[in-house]
């Protein structure tokens, strides 16, 4: 849709600022979660492997009907249990578990694949990211990034591979809004892509300092956040099952914070996460 600002990645690839997320959305349910967001003008939809909904995604995306190349699709690599990653054998599985994604999703190549969690206490993620690498450069995957990786991981994945990932994907929100991590991701190129950008639906859309905003505009608390994401360069991704906040999610054109508004924005925040850090996040 016209009104939704791109990002241009490192390499060149336009990213949708605004996408469509379905985490928690049942397999079963997301086809018709993504065909609205399709429908309503969405060009970008993020899912991941343990969602267990790709094949309720892709299904989405046929039934909305928009040819594939005009769609952003992103998917992510599971921790997969205890799995180990190293040598030609992990290389090889990362290799099936992106298949397996795309088969899951009807389409055969990517526009991003992540790594979902950087899992720090299992060592180098060098040997995933090279098998990344390899779907880059075979035309599998349009752009490959991260998921969760604070300063520490990207500077060593800087250290022990090639490519710079294109995208982080991490929770940011005006409660948890990631200043220090977004400043290292502009030096590097690197885009930075909000997940939870609502908060999650909770305490965020409540806080009276973002109410007063939106009535200000004459706009939802949601679109005040929305538009905040875009204005501070921030790809996101909301989630909705409800096809009126679907739609509401989507209509952040027309309208501009100032900077008294960004000034209260920055007030509100926490410094709180709704998520776990990734640094000791292990869930397999
Ligand atoms: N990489 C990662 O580790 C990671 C982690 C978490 C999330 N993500 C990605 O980020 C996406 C978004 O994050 P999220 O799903 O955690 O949370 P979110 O998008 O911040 O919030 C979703 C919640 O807000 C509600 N909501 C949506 N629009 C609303 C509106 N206009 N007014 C009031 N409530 C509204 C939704 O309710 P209804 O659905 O009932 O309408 C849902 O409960 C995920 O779906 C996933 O794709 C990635």
């Amino acid at each position: 849709m016209s009104t939704i600002p791109s990002i241009t990645l490192n390499n060149g690839l336009a990213m949708p600022q605004l996408g469509f997320g379905v985490w928690q959305v049942p397999d079963e349910e997301a086809s018709a979660a993504v065909r609205t967001a399709v429908e309503a003008g969405y060009r970008s939809i993020d899912t991941a492997t343990i969602y267990e909904n790709e094949v309720g995604t892709g299904l989405g995306i046929r039934q909305a009907g928009v040819p594939r190349e005009e769609l952003f699709l992103t998917t992510k690599l599971w921790n997969s249990g205890k799995r180990d990653w190293s040598g030609q054998a992990g290389r090889d599985a990362v290799l099936r578990e992106f298949d397996a994604s795309l088969d899951k999703l009807g389409t055969d190549y990517l526009d991003l694949y992540l790594i979902h969690w950087p899992r720090p206490m299992h060592g180098s993620f060098a040997n995933i990211w090279q098998a990344f690498e390899e779907l880059l450069a075979g035309g599998r995957t349009r752009a490959i990034g991260v998921s969760n990786f604070g300063q520490a991981e990207l500077t060593q994945l800087f250290e022990t591979t090639s490519v710079v990932p294109a995208v982080n994907q991490v929770e940011l929100h005006p409660h948890f809004p990631q200043q220090e991590l977004r400043a290292f991701h502009a030096q590097h190129g690197i885009a930075t892509e909000a997940w939870s950008p609502l908060g999650q639906g909770k305490e965020l859309l409540g806080e009276p300092a973002l109410a007063k905003i939106a009535a200000k505009h004459g706009r939802t608390v949601a679109q005040v956040v929305l538009r905040w994401h875009l204005q501070i360069g921030v790809i996101a991704i909301p989630k909705s099952v409800t096809p009126s906040r679907i739609r509401e999610n989507l209509d952040v054109a027309g309208f501009e914070l100032d900077a008294e508004d960004l000034a209260a924005i920055a007030e509100t925040a926490t410094g709180r996460r709704l998520g776990p850090d990734p640094t000791g996040f292990d869930w397999n």
